[in-house]
């Protein structure tokens, strides 16, 4: 059976869970050697171990995308592995509880803007100089946000992040994918079922109040949001470049 991503090496960070995770186990099915990194090694084990027991090829790299020594770290043990790398997906991230820019901390700041924002750049980074010397280049696929869009779906740390990925996706796009061989796009869901509401443990009441007045959205499955990773990480998007496309069943087309 021959898969949209055959001969490929992905790395999918943050893919011990939700998102992460399908996106993982679509492109290993879709014949691609799968890179599972996450903060999370039990996590990142069983991924592994189900993505091999179904005839796959996988393997982990344990990576804080915080710290900047295991990114570089990350795109280097690929390397070594694969002695290539076709993807990055830019995937792992964090909320901040809706905290609103009054009640947000230095510490809560420094951390999602680190997670969200600069440890995607850094792999961006690493990943574009071993993609532009590939005679094939390289896909880059960001994880954003509808939060990086609008200002009311995420607290204020998360939406400047989530701001800040699609202009580096934008970027990358205008360079190396207008005058290079690396395309870049951004994926910005809507609510998706994952572990990631769980996390919202002291929500923000002015937060709350202005998520509230944007209306609700329909809840989306991470499966459904991997299918378009699949699309604009395949050369079936090799004309898309640069864009960030919403998937949120409808929600901010209101
Ligand atoms: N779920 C939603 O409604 C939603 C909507 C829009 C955007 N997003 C974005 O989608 C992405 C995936 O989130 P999800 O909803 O699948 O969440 P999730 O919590 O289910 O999965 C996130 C994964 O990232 C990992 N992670 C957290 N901190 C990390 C770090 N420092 N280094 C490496 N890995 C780390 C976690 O261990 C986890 O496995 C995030 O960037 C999130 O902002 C989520």
């Amino acid at each position: 059976m021959t898969g949209k991503l055959d001969n490929k090496v992905a790395i999918v960070t943050g893919a011990g869970s939700g998102m992460g995770k399908a996106i993982a186990e679509l492109f290993a099915r879709q014949g691609a050697s799968v890179v599972i990194a996450d903060i999370n090694a039990d996590s990142l084990s069983a991924v592994v171990s189900e993505i091999e027991a179904k005839g796959g090829n996988a393997f982990q790299v344990v990576t804080d995308m915080s710290k900047e020594t295991d990114v570089i770290s990350m795109v280097k043990e690929t390397v070594d592995h694969y002695n290539k790398l076709d993807i990055l997906v830019n995937n792992a991230g964090i909320m901040d509880n809706f905290k609103t820019v009054g009640n947000v901390s230095d510490e809560l700041w420094q951390k999602v803007l680190a997670i969200n924002l600069t440890g995607p750049f850094i792999a961006s980074r690493e990943a574009i100089n071993v993609m532009k010397n590939q005679e094939n280049g390289g896909v880059i696929v960001n994880n954003a946000s509808i939060g990086g869009l609008f200002g009311a779906r995420g607290g204020a740390a998360y939406s400047t992040a989530k701001h800040g990925l699609i202009g580096l996706t934008k970027n990358i796009g205008a360079t190396y994918g207008v005058f290079g061989n690396v395309r870049a796009n951004a994926i910005a869901p809507g609510a998706v079922a994952t572990n990631i509401g769980a996390s919202i443990t002291e929500p923000d009441e002015l937060g709350m109040k202005a998520l509230a007045a944007a209306g609700e959205g329909p809840t989306g499955q991470p499966e459904q949001i991997a299918q378009l990773a699949l699309f604009l990480a395949s050369d079936e998007s090799s004309f898309v470049n640069g864009e960030v496309i919403t998937a949120d069943g409808g929600w901010t087309a209101r």
